[in-house]
């Protein structure tokens, strides 16, 4: 069996695989369930101190199919917010989590408003249930902007700076900011988070999409009492977009580590985040399509790459393709110089024919 444990920023994991915040981390059953079932940890669904205003819709998700059949999906969207269940129903479940699974790594997904004294609360209450490290979601795309909480915070590296410092403040555990793709440049609040301590980014939370219209009723959907509003896009349709950024901010930050997601459903697709960069790799919407048993496939499909490239550890994966990212202008350079090279070999090839040729001919009139 090829080893898969990998450790990172000092945690260790028994597989780079983690299930990514979301309906997988809902609650302590689930979370047992998906260790049992051999995820290397579990990034838990984001809490928050006061979750009396966290209110959510139905239905709050859509599907994007594949074809006209409908029966395979490339693209999902949810509109769903962060978790809704009590704080100090959360605090038991994490303990309780780590109690029965200590070998397993759960990392806790938090979020905030702007205030300093809620997120060092927040994040010494949550440390003493024995989490193994911080994830904040400095990146949810869509609800409660209006308190400049998720996306609305990490679009702006300024409040990601001071997130990060107050939450470094706060505890000695390794830190994660979870970056949203829905900005220009991501590598710019990643270097603020870096630069303000963080451990660690993840990246990418979902892109801000419609999925569709409903032809028949002319509303946007999912469709709650006729109305919508944009969601967070997320599956295998975004996953060029999420290696590019978590290349970008591997580059960027080479001193951080990177927990790469974004429409992974094989080991195959986790090798590629490995490769632009990503120490860990996470899952949220493959799982909940697939089912969570499907950790099996990511194992044995990272396992055969590695064993096809002769790979000892996941760490000597991570961030081989980098090198070869470059800029357009470097591209043609290179291949100009590569059309120089090969045009020049092939015109020595003609110039030895020739010679060879010429001797033979001359062995032929001896
Ligand atoms: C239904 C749903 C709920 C999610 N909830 C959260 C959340 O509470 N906190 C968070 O940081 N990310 C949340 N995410 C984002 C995922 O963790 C992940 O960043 C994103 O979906 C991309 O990965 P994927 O393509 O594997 O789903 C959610 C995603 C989905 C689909």
């Amino acid at each position: 069996m090829t080893d898969l444990s990998t450790t990172v920023n000092g945690i260790k994991f028994k597989n780079p695989f983690l299930l990514a915040s979301g309906p997988p981390g809902t609650n302590a059953k689930v979370i047992q369930r998906t260790f049992d079932l051999g995820w290397g940890g579990m990034v838990c669904k984001t809490i928050s101190l006061d979750n009396s205003k966290v209110i959510n819709t139905i239905p709050r998700y859509g599907k994007l199919p594949a074809d006209e059949g409908g029966k395979r999906f490339i693209g999902f969207q949810n509109i769903e917010l962060i978790s809704d269940r009590p704080f100090d129903v959360w605090l038991d479940d994490l303990a309780a989590c780590k109690a029965s699974h200590p070998d397993h790594v759960l990392i806790a997904s938090i979020m905030e408003e702007y205030n300093k004294d809620a997120w060092v609360e927040i994040t010494e209450r949550v440390a003493a249930t024995g989490v193994d490290g911080f994830e904040l979601n400095l990146s949810c795309p869509h609800g409660m902007p209006e308190r400049t909480m998720g996306a609305a915070m990490g679009q702006n590296p300024e409040m990601v700076r001071d997130v990060v410092g107050w939450v470094r403040g706060a505890t000695s555990l390794p830190v994660w900011a979870k970056m949203t793709p829905n900005i220009t440049d991501i590598r710019v609040p990643s270097r603020a988070a870096v630069d303000a301590g963080a451990h660690g980014v993840s990246a990418i939370n979902t892109i801000l999409g419609v999925v569709g219209i409903n032809l028949d009723t002319l509303r946007p959907m999912p469709t709650v009492e006729g109305y919508s509003e944009p969601g967070g896009y997320s599956g295998r349709a975004v996953r060029p977009i999420a290696l590019r950024q978590v290349m970008e901010v591997a580059r960027a930050c080479p001193e951080a580590t990177v927990s790469g997601m974004g429409g992974v459903e094989t080991g195959d697709d986790a090798a590629m985040f490995l490769l632009v960069g990503a120490s860990t790799v996470q899952v949220c919407t493959a799982a909940m399509l697939q089912g969570y048993e499907m950790i099996d496939d990511l194992l044995s499909g990272l396992s055969k790459f590695m064993e096809k490239h002769d790979f000892k550890s996941v760490s000597e994966i991570v961030g081989k393709s980098l090198p070869f990212f470059t800029t357009h202008a470097d591209l043609v350079d290179r291949q100009r110089k590569a059309r120089r090279e090969h045009a020049e070999q092939s015109s020595r090839d003609e110039n030895w024919k020739g010679d060879i040729a010429g001797e033979t001919d001359a062995l032929v009139t001896d």
